[in-house]
């Protein structure tokens, strides 16, 4: 509650006309709304001879504009007095010290801005009367801000608005500035002006409304606003800044850039392509897009985003974007080329398959039709074999067949590849593997030997075998793949022999020739000499004549019994029992008789075999 009571202005003395009295008074005292205000009153008599015996006091208020005064204290040697029915009953207090009096008024109200008036009455000491205007404030309510929330256009013509600011509840009349980037924003014909509102309300407070219009330029985007109210307080002048706020300013379009969002690096067929546009106006306006062959067609896009998908080779070339916002005939726009790069499939000359004989020469040649520089590698059976769209094959050999794959790659562009191939027959006679032309070789009299015959050549050859000197061959293996036929006989050396191996097709025949000598076998421990050979035929002879007697026997035996009727077969009797025999009977003749059908069956199949060897 601290009373602030300043001192603006050096005391002025007044004097009286019939000055006996010395008064001195402040011109003003300030006072803060609500606090307590003393207006001192010195005096003192000039005549120290003639001390007054009675001293009359009286305190006037005028208000401002207002000739006649009221009283509202009164005070002599005998009594002391605040007059009844004033705005001041109740509110004020004088007290004396000894320089004079002072007049406290509590709880100052804006109606208390007025003139204070003391005078002071001698009688024959003299008179005098003196005056201090009481000043009353009330700081006003911190300052609000508001910008205006559409865009500000740059191309108004005259200053626009672009915020409004507030103060209320002020005493006396608060002053609004308008700041932008902290620097002052003084009024400016076509470029800034300030229109205040200056509302008093029923209270007697001031609100001051300031709005700023203002001639924005593009700089403006980036610009921040503020306002300060300033306002007198006892003794000075404060001020209090508002908050900082931006406006959002619409420009043209002085700029469009048109770039490839996607793919990163090089475009190929089948991509999808996204073309960004931007430019420097706000709001970003909307686009067109179209190529420059054909300037008039407009692409579909959205926004500022133009999808091209799948792109193909003759998606390549120019691009363009223009901005909405500006005259069609600024020609302001956006540019970009871009290039779809491709690889057609490998076309491999010669075609297909193709046949070529034993010692020729041929250069294949594989190419891919593509935008950016490839490379082929030759591949046969898994290995690198040539590099460069051609190959050359010299003096082709039978390992010269086979399947030849080409492979062609963008090393700038990995996923770009492709491949053809080309299948090479070499044609030519039997070429019998093995280096001896003739195999000599010795043997025991009596084992079987493997003689093995392998021929390639194309078209594939047959192999056929001239054995002389045994009988007993046979062919244990017999196989054929593309490349090569293979034939392998078992021969058993009963003597000498000479065997022809003969691979043939339509380019000619080649012979190998084996001859085998037979070494007669002399060794008495081995099972299967011919001596202990002869000794167990004898006794397998004997063996069986002694069971076939013993089958006699039984034969006579049961043919004397009458079971078996001589001559027929077990077939017969089965047949000729069913009719004598009840159904469970029927039914073991119908299993008979098909085993006896397998029976029949497997031995045909037996006599079969051979036969078709
Ligand atoms: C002037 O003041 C007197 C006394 O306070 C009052 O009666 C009168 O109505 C006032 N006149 C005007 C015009 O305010
Ligand atoms: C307000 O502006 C007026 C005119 O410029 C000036 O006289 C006055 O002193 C200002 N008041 C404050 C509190 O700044
Ligand atoms: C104001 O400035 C802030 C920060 O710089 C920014 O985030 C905001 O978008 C701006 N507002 C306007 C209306 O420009
Ligand atoms: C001959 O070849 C066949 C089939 O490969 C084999 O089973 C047999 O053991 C071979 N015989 C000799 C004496 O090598
Ligand atoms: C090999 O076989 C071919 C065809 O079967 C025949 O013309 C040729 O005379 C035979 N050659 C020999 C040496 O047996």
């Amino acid at each position: 509650m601290a009373f602030l009571s300043l001192f603006l202005h050096v005391s002025l003395l007044s004097w009286s006309a019939w000055a006996k009295v010395e008064l001195t008074m402040h011109e003003t005292v300030e006072v803060y709304l609500g606090d307590s205000a003393q207006i001192p009153c010195q005096y003192s008599f000039t005549d120290d001879n003639n001390e007054p015996s009675f001293v009359m006091i009286q305190w006037f208020v005028r208000a401002g504009g207002n000739t006649s005064r009221m009283r509202i204290f009164y005070s002599d040697g005998h009594q002391q007095m605040v007059d009844s029915n004033t705005d001041y009953s109740g509110r004020i207090q004088v007290t004396s010290d000894q320089q004079g009096i002072q007049l406290t008024i509590q709880d100052v109200q804006l109606s208390d801005e007025r003139e204070f008036f003391c005078q002071v009455n001698g009688l024959a000491a003299g008179s005098a009367e003196g005056k201090t205007h009481l000043r009353v404030f009330a700081p006003p309510e911190a300052p609000v801000i508001e910008a205006v929330p559409t865009g500000v256009s740059v191309a108004n013509e005259s200053p626009s608005k672009v915020a409004s600011c507030e103060a209320q509840n002020g005493f006396p009349k608060p002053n609004i500035t308008w700041y932008r980037n902290g620097m002052p924003l003084m009024p400016s014909p076509g470029y800034v002006n300030v229109l205040i509102l200056l509302t008093r309300e029923s209270r007697g407070f001031f609100t001051v409304q300031s709005t700023l219009e203002y001639k924005v330029v593009k700089e403006d985007k980036d610009a921040h606003f503020s306002c300060e109210v300033s306002f007198f307080v006892p003794g000075a002048i404060r001020t209090v800044e508002s908050n900082s706020v931006n406006i959002t300013v619409h420009y043209p379009t002085t700029m469009v850039e048109l770039w490839k969002e996607s793919p990163q690096g090089l475009v190929k067929e089948g991509d999808t392509v996204e073309l960004r546009c931007q430019g420097d106006g706000n709001p970003p306006p909307p686009f067109i897009f179209s190529r420059e062959q054909e300037e008039d067609v407009e692409l579909e896009s959205s926004g500022d985003v133009l999808i091209l998908s799948p792109v193909s080779r003759k998606d390549s070339g120019i691009y363009q974007c223009r901005p909405l916002d500006v005259d069609r005939y600024t020609d302001i726009k956006g540019e970009m080329q871009f290039s779809v790069h491709y690889l057609d499939p490998a076309v491999v000359i010669p075609k297909d398959s193709e046949v070529m004989l034993k010692g020729e020469d041929l250069t294949a040649t594989c190419n891919a039709l593509s935008s950016l520089k490839t490379s082929t590698v030759w591949y046969k059976d898994g290995k690198e074999v040539g590099k460069g769209n051609t190959l050359h094959l010299r003096d082709a050999t039978y390992e010269t067949s086979g399947e030849y794959i080409c492979e062609v790659i963008v090393p700038s562009l990995p996923a770009l590849h492709t491949s053809g191939s080309v299948h090479i027959i070499v044609q030519g006679g039997p070429q019998l593997t093995g280096v001896d032309q003739e195999v000599r070789m010795e043997e025991a009299t009596g084992r079987m030997v493997n003689l093995s015959c392998e021929a390639r050549g194309y078209p594939l050859p047959s192999i056929s075998w001239n054995i002389i000197g045994s009988q007993n061959w046979y062919e244990v293996v017999s196989k054929a793949n593309e490349h090569m036929t293979h034939s392998v006989i078992s021969v058993k050396v009963t003597s000498d022999i000479s065997a022809q191996c003969n691979a043939s097709n339509d380019m000619g025949t080649e012979v190998k020739a084996f001859s085998i000598k037979a070494i007669p076998r002399v060794t008495t421990t081995a099972p299967f000499s011919p001596a202990e050979g002869s000794g167990v035929i004898i006794v397998v002879i004997i063996l069986c004549l002694l069971l076939l007697a013993i089958l006699g026997s039984v034969l006579y035996f049961l043919h004397k019994k009458g079971k078996i009727p001589c001559g027929r077969s077990g077939k017969q009797e089965i047949t000729k029992e069913k009719t004598t025999k009840d159904d469970i009977v029927v039914e073991m003749k119908t299993n008979t008789k098909n085993e006896e059908a397998v029976l029949l069956k497997a031995v045909n199949g037996d006599k079969q075999g051979p036969n078709d060897k």
